[in-house]
Formats: structure tokens, sequence, C-alpha cells
């Protein structure tokens, strides 16, 4: 199957360098989302990030702009982080899929609509954010919504069974393979080791007919993720 891995950089130092990374990502084409899409959209934030926060891919705007959130969603991520007290330095923002996937409107429309990556594409983009992991080792990985939480904790993954739960993130060598959703407890982790905080993506928000509740629900969750980084 399809897969970024020969696009990674290959010497372990690049590997563990996030400005080499992005730089390789730029000519990724480990799948065929490259083709439509205007540019590869890395992760972003402070390289001393203690919480990760994982989306689906990037949308129309970040697709245009080159960065992760900076559209209608990324605004709303970024009142629902302020507000649960986290702050923007302690973020890196990244997506379980790396380019922008979309159909044209119905009768030639220029408006792209977003259409969600399928199994493959997950599988085929993973390398770039386990790597993406692995360098900024964080306290808290912040799953947001069903795509990343399929890519991190495999297809069995369910946002309303485990949102709002701050759980013991399982190891990188786990991430994306089935063992990982088998790895989370109910028990409240305690010791060392990265927790993982799963909740609605902000884009569900937009779309919910409760949008008042939706948002508080985000809020809620995240606020949880921001007592974990006291
Ligand atoms: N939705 C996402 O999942 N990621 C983005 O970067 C923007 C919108
Ligand atoms: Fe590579 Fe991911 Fe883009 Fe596919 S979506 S071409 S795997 S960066």
């Amino acid at each position: 199957s399809r897969t970024a891995e020969p696009f990674l950089p290959d010497d372990p130092e690049s590997r563990l360098d996030l400005g080499a990374l992005r730089s390789a990502a730029d000519g990724c084409r480990g799948c065929d989302l490259y083709r439509d899409a205007t540019r590869t959209v890395f992760g972003e934030g402070s390289p001393g990030a203690r919480a990760v926060l994982v989306g689906e891919q990037p949308g129309d705007r970040e697709d245009r702009e080159g960065a992760p959130f900076v559209g209608p969603a990324g605004r709303l991520l970024d009142r629902a982080l302020a507000e649960a007290g986290i702050e923007r330095g302690d973020v890196y923002v990244t997506n379980a899929v790396k380019h922008f996937k979309f159909k044209h409107q119905e009768g030639g429309g220029r408006r792209r609509i977003h259409e969600p990556p399928n199994a493959g594409e997950m599988r085929a983009c993973r390398p770039w954010l386990l790597a993406e992991l692995r360098i900024l080792e964080p306290d808290v990985v912040v799953v947001l919504g069903a795509t990343a939480g399929r890519a991190l904790l495999g297809s069995s993954f369910r946002v309303t069974r485990l949102r709002g739960r701050l759980l013991a993130c399982p190891d990188l060598e786990e991430l994306g393979t089935p063992a990982a959703g088998k790895e989370l407890s109910d028990a409240p982790p305690e010791g060392p080791g990265a927790r993982l905080l799963a909740t609605i993506h902000p884009s569900a928000v937009l779309r919910a007919e409760d949008r008042g509740g939706a948002y508080r629900g985000l809020v809620e969750d995240l606020g949880i993720a921001a007592r974990a980084l006291r």
C-alpha cells in the first residue's frame, strides 16, 4: 500500500529535526492527494509545545495559506483554547493528513468542498504525524474528531465514547496499530508517560444544530487537557 515513508529524511538526525521534516514533506507523493491540492500543510507551533493537537486535514483556507487551522474551524479552535486556559505557545497543531482533499461543486462551480480522507490516505500519511510526535514528545495529545482518532487509535475509535477523559497515551510504536485502541483503559492514567484527550472536531461544532452546546462541550474537554498541563 502507499506510504509517505520513502519521503521522510533518510538520516536519523534529520528525522528528529522539525524543519528538515517539514521541508521533506513539501515533496511528499506518498498518496494521490498531492496532485490536486496546492501544497503540503505541515504542523505548526512552538517546538517546546507540551500539547499536540491533531486535526483531520487542511481545509480550503489552510490549503491556500499553507498553515493548519487558519480558517473558520481554526478561529473557533483558538477561541476554545483561550477559554479553556491553554496558551497558544503551549500548543503545536497538526493534522492526520497533510494535503487538502476536496471535490468541486456539482455543475462545475469553483467552490472546493472538503471530502474526508479514506483509510488508505490516513495510513499513507501517518509517518509524518508519528515523526512529529516523536520529536515533540508532548505531555498531552489532543485528538480532534474521528479522523485523527482513527489515524492514531484504529478504526474502532469513537469520539462519543472516549471524549473528555484523560487517557494514557499508547506508546509511539503502538500508535496507528490495532493495538493502540486496545491500550486505552478507562482507569485514570497514573505515573509517567503522555496523556491523550479526545474531543469533537471544531468543524463539527460549526455544523452542529446546537452550536452553543457543542462549543461548550469542546471547551470543557479542552479544560481537562489544560488541567493535565498544569
Ligand atoms: N480542519 C482540520 O482538521 N484541520 C485544519 O487544519 C483545518 C480544518
Ligand atoms: Fe504525502 Fe500525506 Fe500528502 Fe499523501 S496526504 S501526499 S501521504 S503528505
